[in-house]
């Protein structure tokens, strides 16, 4: 009989890739990229593609509450807490195959190894895939994890509504139909696992630049959502003078570059995003009436967060070429330390490969920042080309995949040692 410690070397590098390139052809773009939008056709399609591949390495297949998937090889000890490994299956609108996917399918690759290997453990092991984690179609992000690790209510993420007015709760329940007519079992409440890993690319430059093929991460740096809105007054373009106008484009021009002085002065570890911008009525012979626009806002210390928050809300206080400011915080998810145990034993697994590995603090957030919460939990980095993601130009090295997953393995089999 195989054990556990030899995980790393059963794992089928070929079968990862296939299925790496098998899950990319649900919802891809054409020449390249995928789209898979949280909960919509093609997001479902990949939940029943995960479960099918479960069921054939015999593993037992759970959706919850929150459409979260779950892959189960039962344990000698059913009744232990699991091992969780996993990442997300949905993606940005216009995005690569492997940010989330990489994480999900380096799970099953584990499942793969422990049943080709027919390896004994007493523990069970279950790979998931959380529910919307990149907050594109239903802001924000994280809703399958959040909730699992009790960090926000179900009532608050299912009255999100998307660009369409389609609300989380109905898209939800079409997903939970779609798993059950497809014989999951439903397995409705969150719980703690032993521990979660999750393997996901670095989406920024440093290991490419090292030339390292992958890393551990030693925890998450903070974000806070803002949705802000300008209101002021909709008149001709032509005949309204300077001094009668109240125009929500100048006001939202103007308190930008404010909120973007408050930044500057936090250093250049703040990161603040504009990414959605809409003016209504969007003439162009018509002053426009309202501006709405999205803050994407990070750093890893929690009081530079808070004091920029103190910021943001005094200056939305303020009047803006006449229009009045509404700023809403849509999410506020402070910075995680991930468990040192668990940092240290990827470290070591990753540095059997690549002696070098740096430690890195991920600018991204990932499902993991919300698990932190529940249960041990760490991750590992693999880099990305040009540190591009969110792209269809989004692009791994099929080695440095192998190295990745391997060295997840070979955590995951000292775990199950234990
Ligand atoms: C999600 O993928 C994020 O970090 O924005
Ligand atoms: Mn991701
Ligand atoms: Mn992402
Ligand atoms: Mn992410």
């Amino acid at each position: 009989m195989n054990t556990p410690t030899s995980l790393a070397e059963s794992v089928d590098g070929q079968r990862f890739w296939d299925d790496m390139l098998d899950q990319a052809r649900i919802g891809a773009l054409s020449p390249r990229g995928l789209r898979r939008l949280a909960l919509d056709d093609n997001d479902n399609h990949a939940r029943c593609w995960l479960v099918d591949r479960g069921r054939a390495l015999g593993c037992e297949t759970f959706y919850d509450a929150m459409g979260n998937v779950f892959l189960r090889r039962e344990g000698q000890d059913p009744d232990l807490p699991p091992l969780l490994i996993g990442s997300h299956l949905d993606s940005q609108p216009s995005a690569g195959s492997y940010d989330g996917t990489l994480g999900v399918v380096a799970g099953l690759a584990v499942l793969r190894a422990l049943h080709d290997g027919g390896i004994a453990h007493r523990r069970p092991v279950e790979v998931v895939s959380w529910t919307n984690e990149e907050g594109a179609r239903f802001a924000p992000g994280a809703s399958g994890s959040s909730w699992f690790a009790g960090q926000r209510q179900a009532t608050s993420i299912l009255e999100a509504e998307d660009d369409d007015g389609v609300r989380f709760a109905d898209a939800l329940a079409d997903c939970l139909a779609r798993l059950d007519a497809h014989g999951v079992s439903y397995r409705p409440d969150a719980f703690t696992p032993f521990a979660f890993l999750e393997l996901h690319i670095e989406q920024g430059p440093v290991l490419e630049s090292l030339g390292i093929p992958a890393c551990a991460v030693q925890g998450i740096q903070g974000v806070n959502w803002y949705n802000v809105t300008l209101q002021g007054q909709a008149n001709h373009a032509g005949t309204t003078p300077e001094h009668a106008r109240r125009d929500a484009f100048t006001g939202a021009h103007a308190l930008i570059s404010a909120l973007r002085e408050a930044v500057a002065e936090h250093g250049d570890q703040v990161r603040f995003t504009i990414g959605k911008f809409a003016l209504a009525p969007n003439a162009t012979n018509t002053i426009p009436q309202q501006a709405a626009f999205s803050i994407d806002l990070r750093h890893p210390s929690a009081a530079v967060l808070a004091a920029l928050d103190a910021s943001f809300q005094r200056l939305a206080g303020q009047s803006w070429s006449g229009c009045t400011v509404e700023l809403a915080a849509s999410a506020r998810v402070p910075p995680v330390a991930f468990d040192d145990q668990l940092v240290a034993m990827l470290d070591a697994s990753v540095k059997a490969y690549a002696p070098d590995a740096p430690q890195l603090v991920s600018g991204a957030f990932h499902d993991a920042i919300h698990l932190a919460h529940r249960c041990p939990t760490a991750m590992l980095f693999m880099p990305c080309r040009d540190g591009i993601s969110h792209h269809p130009d989004e692009h791994i090295e099929r080695d440095d995949a192998d190295i990745a997953v391997r060295a997840l393995a070979d955590t995951v089999g000292t775990l199950l040692a234990r």
